[in-house]
């Protein structure tokens, strides 16, 4: 069962990109976390990330037919690609929008996401656990479709 963990612009600066925000963890701990949980669940997180909007469409076709489901976080792209929301409706698996920080209580530009309607469920506000959580969700989610 594989589980994609996508993140977006400027998610490889984790750690020391805005930490009041974002948080001390890196995006390799938090990939290394996904992974950890992944396993503990009998699962496998595929992980990847890129600055690139094509880059990332390009990743999302690429696990078309391969995932049980997908955990994105699209940084800056989530408010203001119609191509990626595409690429995400696109998908033939669950999707979990995430983000690390609490979207809605900072600036209004953030308040709109164009993935969350194409997404099953939103994740906001809970740091490295929000991908943790949107993981659990996805292989139970999965897990009981397939039972
Ligand atoms: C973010 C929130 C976005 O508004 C921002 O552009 C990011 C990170 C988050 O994880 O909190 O790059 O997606």
């Amino acid at each position: 069962m594989k589980i994609g963990v996508l993140n977006g612009p400027n998610l490889n600066l984790l750690g020391s990109r805005e930490p009041g925000i974002y948080g001390t963890a890196t995006l390799a701990d938090l990939e290394s976390r996904c992974r950890a949980r992944a396993s503990e669940l009998g699962a496998e997180a595929l992980c990847a990330q890129f600055n690139g909007e094509g880059q990332l469409i390009d990743q999302l076709h690429a696990w078309r037919g391969s995932l049980c489901g997908l955990v994105v976080n699209a940084g800056g792209y989530t408010h203001t690609s119609v191509a990626l929301r595409d690429a995400v409706a696109a998908m033939d698996c669950r999707v979990v929008e995430v983000h690390l920080s609490n979207v809605h209580a900072r600036e209004a530009f953030r308040h709109h996401s164009y993935l969350s309607a194409v997404a099953a469920g939103v994740i906001c506000g809970l740091g490295p656990f929000g991908y943790v959580a949107a993981l659990e969700f996805l292989v139970a989610a999965a897990r009981s479709t397939t039972a």
